[in-house]
C-alpha cells in the first residue's frame, strides 16, 4: 500500500476524511501527538489499527469527536460532571472515561464497559472530524512501545507502506498525550497525567481529584501497565534538586561519568547546558514544564536516531504539568 502525504489543504482535509469514512486508517495531528484513526463504528477498520501498531488486544482505543453531542450519542448514562467539564476543558487535552451504550464496537473498548472520549483542539483535527462525520477512534501513531509522534514526518518513517495517508499538521504544540479523567469512579480519578492538571480539574469541578497511584480500588488503565514511550537506548534521568547550582553540578558530573566511560552521551535537557559536554544535545528550550513537554519525545527520538549509547535527561520538579513530564520521562527510562 503507498501511503498518501497529504497536507493541510481543504482539498486533503476533505481527502483524508473521505478515506477515514471508507475504512482506511489515517494518521492525523492533534494538539497533543498525532493520532492514527479510524472510523469507530467500523469494527474492522478498528482492528487494523491494532494490527497496524503491533498493540495488544486488551489496551482500549479512545474515540475522537467533534461535538458534545456526537459524544452524547455514544454514552449510557451522562456523568454529573461531564457538562461542567467539557464546558471548560474542550476541545483540549483531556479525555474522560465514560459507561458507553451499543453503539461503541467492543473492539475499540477492549470489551470494557466504558470508552474513552476525547475532543480534540487543534483546527486541522476539527475541520478533519467536522467532514468525517463520525467518531474516530485513534491511539497515538506510533509502533506500541515507542515515543509518541509529534510530527508528521515520523509517523510516515514508522508507518509508511502499512497505512492510507499522512495528514501533515505542522508539529504538535503540546506534545505529550492528553490527561485521562476516570468519571465512573465516586471521585474523579486521574489514570494518565497530562497537560490538564489536577489542579486545573478540581478548579472547576470543586470535587477531589485523585491519582490512580493513590486511589485504592479504582481499576488501572489498561495502557498504563505496558512498556511505554521507550528509545531504544538507556536513558537516565539526573533527579531534580530545587537548588540549581547543585543541580547543575550533578547533571556535568553525569555527562562527565558516562563519557569517561567511553559512551556518546545525548544530552536532552534545557539551553543553558548546551555547553555540557555531551556528543549530541537536543533542546528543551527554557525548561518550563510545557518546553519538555513539547520537546520530550521528538528530542528522546532525535538523540536515538544519532546513534548515541546513552541519553541524560535532567529531572524537574513533579507539579502541575511537571508531573505529566515525569510521569512519561520515567516510563522511558530511569534515575541515576
Ligand atoms: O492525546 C492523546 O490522548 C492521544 C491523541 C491521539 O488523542 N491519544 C492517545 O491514545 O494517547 P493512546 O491509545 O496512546 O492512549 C490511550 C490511553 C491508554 O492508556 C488506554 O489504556 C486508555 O487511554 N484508555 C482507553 N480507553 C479506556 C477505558 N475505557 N478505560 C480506561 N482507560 C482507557
Ligand atoms: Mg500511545
Amino acid at each position: 500500500m503507498t501511503t498518501e502525504l497529504l497536507h493541510s489543504t481543504p482539498h486533503d482535509i476533505t481527502r483524508a476524511a473521505g478515506l477515514l469514512r471508507e475504512g482506511m486508517l489515517v494518521a492525523f495531528p492533534t494538539e497533543t501527538v498525532y493520532g492514527l484513526g479510524a472510523n469507530a463504528l467500523d469494527e474492522e477498520a478498528v482492528r487494523r489499527v491494532y494490527e497496524v501498531k503491533g498493540r495488544p488486544k486488551d489496551n482500549p482505543m479512545i474515540v475522537h469527536v467533534h461535538t458534545v453531542a456526537q459524544a452524547r450519542e455514544l454514552m449510557q448514562v451522562v456523568p454529573a460532571l461531564f457538562a461542567e467539564l467539557t464546558n471548560e476543558f474542550w476541545p483540549g487535552p483531556l479525555t474522560l472515561i465514560v459507561r458507553h451504550n451499543a453503539a461503541v464496537p467492543d473492539v475499540v473498548t477492549a470489551g470494557l464497559d466504558t470508552v474513552a472520549l476525547r475532543m480534540p483542539d487543534h483546527s486541522i483535527t476539527r475541520q478533519l472530524l467536522h467532514e468525517t462525520a463520525v467518531p474516530v477512534a485513534a491511539p497515538s501513531a506510533n509502533i506500541s512501545g515507542r515515543p509518541s509522534p509529534t510530527d508528521a514526518r515520523t509517523v510516515y518513517a514508522e508507518l509508511q507502506g502499512r497505512i492510507a495517508a499522512v495528514l501533515d499538521g505542522g508539529d504538535c504544540p503540546v506534545g505529550i498525550e492528553s490527561t485521562v479523567l476516570d468519571l465512573t469512579t465516586r471521585e474523579p480519578v486521574i489514570l494518565r497525567p497530562g497537560t490538564v492538571t489536577r489542579e486545573d480539574l478540581e478548579d472547576v469541578i470543586q470535587s477531589r481529584v485523585h491519582f490512580i497511584e493513590s486511589y485504592e480500588g479504582a481499576p488501572r488503565s489498561p495502557g498504563t501497565k505496558y512498556r511505554h514511550y521507550a528509545p531504544r537506548v538507556p536513558v537516565y534521568i539526573v533527579p531534580h534538586d530545587p537548588d540549581p547550582a547543585a543541580m547543575d553540578a550533578a547533571l556535568r558530573a553525569a555527562v562527565a561519568a558516562q563519557s569517561r566511560a567511553g559512551w556518546r552521551v545525548g544530552l536532552l535537557a534545557p539551553e543553558c547546558w548546551h555547553d555540557a559536554g555531551a556528543t549530541h544535545f537536543s533542546s528543551l528550550h527554557d525548561g518550563r514544564a510545557v518546553d519538555y513537554a513539547r520537546l520530550l519525545y521528538a528530542g528522546l527520538r532525535t538523540l536515538d536516531d544519532c546513534g548515541v549509547d546513552v541519553i541524560i535527561c535532567p529531572g524537574i520538579e513533579a507539579v502541575g504539568v511537571g508531573y505529566a513530564v515525569m510521569n512519561r520521562l520515567l516510563k522511558a527510562g530511569e534515575i541515576i
